[in-house]
C-alpha cells in the first residue's frame, strides 16, 4: 500500500460517518504539495455537496481523525486542503517495503486487459518521417508501462502494404528489374522509388494504364502480380527493421500485421453492415451514416466502405482491423497510437463499430437481429485514440531537412548518436573507445526518444538538439547521469547494491526526507502516466526525482556520512533512486548506463 493509503482510508471512513449521504464521487486521493508531505483535498467537494464551508468541513473531518500513528500532523490548509505530515517511522517502513518489493511499490493491474497496441505503422516503399517516430516512440512506451503492470500486450504494426498506389510501385519495380529495385528500397532510398514511380504515372499515359491494369490483377490476386507486391513490402519491412533496431524498439517482424492481413474480412465488413441494415448508397458508394459526424456545411458526413469502383478503403481495413482484434485475438483494449490529424477517421470507425456491436467480445455477442449490445455480460472491448501533435523545426514549422525535404527517420537517428559520442568523449575521455560506442547509442537515442516523450503527446514540440543532449533540465543524459553517478557511488565504495537494500534508512536531514517522499509517490507516476496514456507523465515524475537526487547528493554526503549507520542509510537511498530511475526510463524504452 502507498503511503497516504492508511490516512485516505481512514478519511473515507470518517467522512462516510459524518456525512453519510454525501460519500460517493468524492475526490480523496492524495497528491505531493510543497507545503506538506502529502495533500488531501476532499472537504472541497464534499462541502459543495453538503453546503458548508470547506475549510470548516476540513476541521471537522480532523477532529474526528486519528492518524497518529502515521503523522505527525494533519492540518488545514489553503481553501480547506488537508495538509499531512508523515512520522518518520511510517515513511522509513514503507521505504523497506518499496525496496523489498521486485516491482519498487508499483502496484498490478486490478484486472489485467488483453491490450492491442497499435503503432508505428509506415508505408510500404515510402519513407518512414518524424511523424512515424512519434507513433513508434509513444506507442513502445505504452506497450512498456502495459507490460510491466500486468496487462498482455499484443503490438501491432499496422503498415500502409495495400491500396491503388501500389499498381505504379509494382510497374516501376518492373522497369528498374527485381535486383535493380532491391537494392534501391534496401539503402532506404524509399522516397526516391516512391518519386520516380509517381512521376511516370503523372507523365505518361501507357505507364498509367500498366498500373492500373496492375491494382486489378493485385486485387484480383494473381500470383505473380502478389509475389511482386511481396517483394516490395519485404525490402521495406526489412528496411523498417533496421531503423527499429537502431531505435531499441520491441516491434520485430512478427508485428507486422499490415493492412493487407485484413483483406479476407473486407467483403464480410459490407455483409455484416449491410445485414444490420447500417449500409447506404450515397452516390454509387456504399457508406455508413453515424449521427453526429457533419462536414462543414453541416451535412451529415459519411464513412465510406466501398467505393463506386467496389474497391473498399482506408476505413473499411480499420473495421474488419477492430473485428479481428476483438473477435479473433480476444482484445479489451485497443490503443491507436495515431497522428491528430486522424482523430476525425478514428472517431468515426469506433462509432460505427459500436453501433454495429464489434466491440462486445465474441462468447457473449448479441444475436444479429438485436442492435443493441447485450444488456449485462463482459464490458464492450475499448478503443482509446492515443494521438500525437508534430514535430517542430526551429522555425516552428514542420520539421524539414536543410535541403527542404522531409527529414529521414534514420539518418537522424544516426545524428545523435555522432552527437553524443562526441560529447561524452569529452566529458569522460577515460572510457575505452568500445564502452564510449555503447553509451553514446544509449544517450544519443535516449536523448530523441525522451525529447518526444517528454512533451504532452497532444501538443506539437520543437526538435531542438542541443536541449535534448543537454546533460542539464528535463533530458534523458541529465536522468541517465543521475543514475550512472549513483553507480559510481558504489564501485567506489566497493560495496554491492544487493547489500545496500538491508540498512535501516534514517531521515534525519532534508534533503533525505525529500528525496524518501519522492520515492515512494512512483506507484502513483507510473499509474498516473498510464491512466492517461501520457508518458510524459512519468518523465516529470523522473525528472523531479533526479533533482530531488541531485539534491541530495550535494547536502549529504553519502561515503564521507558522519556515521556508518548514515552512510549504509545514504546509500540504500541511492541504490533505491538508482532502481526507480532506471525502472522508469526502461518503460520509456530508454536505457540507463552504469558509467558515461
Ligand atoms: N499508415 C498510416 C499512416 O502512415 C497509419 C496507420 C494507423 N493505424 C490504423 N489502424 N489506421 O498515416
Amino acid at each position: 500500500m502507498n503511503v497516504s493509503g492508511v490516512v485516505v482510508e481512514r478519511i473515507n471512513a470518517v467522512v462516510a460517518r459524518l456525512y453519510p449521504d454525501a460519500v460517493g464521487d468524492l475526490d480523496s486521493a492524495a497528491r505531493p504539495s510543497d507545503r506538506a508531505d502529502a495533500q488531501i483535498n476532499i472537504a472541497l467537494g464534499l462541502a459543495n455537496k453538503v453546503g458548508k464551508k470547506p475549510r470548516d468541513v476540513a476541521q471537522h473531518i480532523i477532529e474526528q481523525l486519528d492518524v497518529r500513528d502515521v503523522c505527525t500532523k494533519v492540518e488545514v490548509a489553503g481553501p480547506g486542503f488537508l495538509n499531512l505530515t508523515f512520522a518518520d517511522p511510517h515513511l522509513t517502513a514503507a521505504l523497506g517495503a518499496v525496496s523489498r518489493d521486485q516491482s519498487l511499490g508499483v502496484q498490478q493491474a486490478a484486472s489485467p486487459q488483453h491490450v492491442v497496441i497499435d503503432y508505428s505503422a509506415p508505408n510500404v516503399a515510402k519513407e518512414m518521417h518524424v511523424g512515424h517516430l512519434r507513433s513508434t516512440v509513444i506507442g513502445d512506451a505504452l506497450v512498456r508501462m502495459c507490460e510491466r503492470v500486468g496487462h498482455r500486450v499484443d503490438r501491432e504494426n499496422h503498415i500502409g502494404d495495400w491500396g491503388t498506389p501500389f499498381g505504379m510501385l509494382i510497374e516501376h519495380l518492373v522497369d528498374l528489374g527485381e535486383v535493380g529495385a532491391a537494392r534501391e528500397l534496401s539503402v532506404g532510398d524509399l522516397d526516391g522509388f516512391y518519386k520516380q514511380a509517381r512521376e511516370k504515372f503523372d507523365g505518361s499515359e501507357s505507364f498509367q494504364q500498366r498500373a492500373r491494369a496492375r491494382v486489378v490483377a493485385l486485387q484480383g490476386g494473381d500470383a505473380e502480380t502478389l509475389r511482386l507486391w511481396g517483394l516490395l513490402v519485404a525490402e521495406s519491412a526489412r528496411y523498417f527493421a533496421t531503423v527499429y533496431e537502431k531505435l531499441g524498439v520491441k516491434l520485430t517482424n512478427d508485428d507486422l500485421r499490415g493492412e493487407s492481413a485484413y483483406n479476407p474480412l473486407l467483403a464480410e465488413v459490407v455483409e455484416r453492415l449491410k445485414a444490420l441494415s447500417l449500409l447506404t448508397v450515397d452516390d454509387g458508394a456504399e457508406v455508413v451514416f453515424v449521427d453526429g459526424f457533419t462536414n462543414r456545411d453541416n451535412e451529415p458526413l459519411p464513412l465510406i466502405i466501398r467505393k463506386k469502383d467496389g474497391g473498399y478503403n482506408y476505413a473499411t481495413s480499420d473495421l474488419a482491423c477492430v473485428i479481428d482484434r476483438v473477435e479473433r485475438i480476444g482484445a479489451t483494449l485497443m490503443l491507436y497510437v495515431v497522428g491528430a490529424p486522424q482523430a476525425q477517421h478514428l472517431s468515426m470507425i469506433e462509432a460505427v463499430a459500436t453501433k454495429a456491436g464489434w466491440l462486445n467480445p465474441p462468447a457473449r455477442k448479441a444475436p444479429p437481429a438485436r442492435k443493441a449490445p447485450p444488456a449485462h455480460g463482459a464490458s464492450p472491448a475499448r478503443m482509446v485514440h492515443v494521438a500525437f501533435g508534430s514535430v517542430l523545426g526551429s522555425d516552428r514549422k514542420m520539421l524539414k531537412s536543410r535541403a527542404g525535404e522531409a527529414v529521414k527517420l534514420i539518418e537522424l537517428l544516426d545524428e545523435a548518436v555522432e552527437r553524443a559520442d562526441a560529447s561524452i568523449a569529452q566529458k569522460n575521455p577515460e572510457l575505452s573507445v568500445d564502452e564510449r560506442r555503447k553509451v553514446a547509442r544509449m544517450i544519443g537515442i535516449g536523448a530523441v526518444k525522451y525529447a518526444d516523450l517528454a512533451n504532452d503527446r497532444i501538443k506539437d514540440y520543437v526538435f531542438d538538439w542541443e536541449r535534448m543532449l543537454s546533460f542539464d533540465g528535463n533530458t534523458a543524459p541529465y536522468l541517465q547521469y543521475a543514475h550512472a553517478r549513483i553507480c559510481s557511488i558504489f564501485r567506489r565504495a566497493g560495496v554491492s547494491r544487493e547489500s545496500a537494500r538491508a540498512a535501516q534508512i534514517t531521515l534525519a536531514h532534508a534533503n533525505e526526507r525529500s528525496l524518501a517522499l519522492w520515492l515512494l509517490n512512483y506507484d502513483s507516476a507510473v499509474w498516473d502516466a498510464l491512466e492517461r496514456y501520457s508518458p510524459h507523465r512519468l518523465c516529470t515524475y523522473l525528472y523531479e526525482l533526479a533533482t530531488r537526487y541531485t539534491a541530495f547528493y550535494e547536502h549529504c554526503p553519502v561515503l564521507k556520512a558522519e556515521s556508518d549507520a548514515i552512510r549504509d542509510s545514504r546509500l540504500a537511498l541511492c541504490d533505491l533512486t538508482a532502481r526507480v530511475l532506471s525502472d522508469g526510463l526502461m518503460m520509456l524504452g530508454i536505457e540507463s548506463p552504469e558509467q558515461m
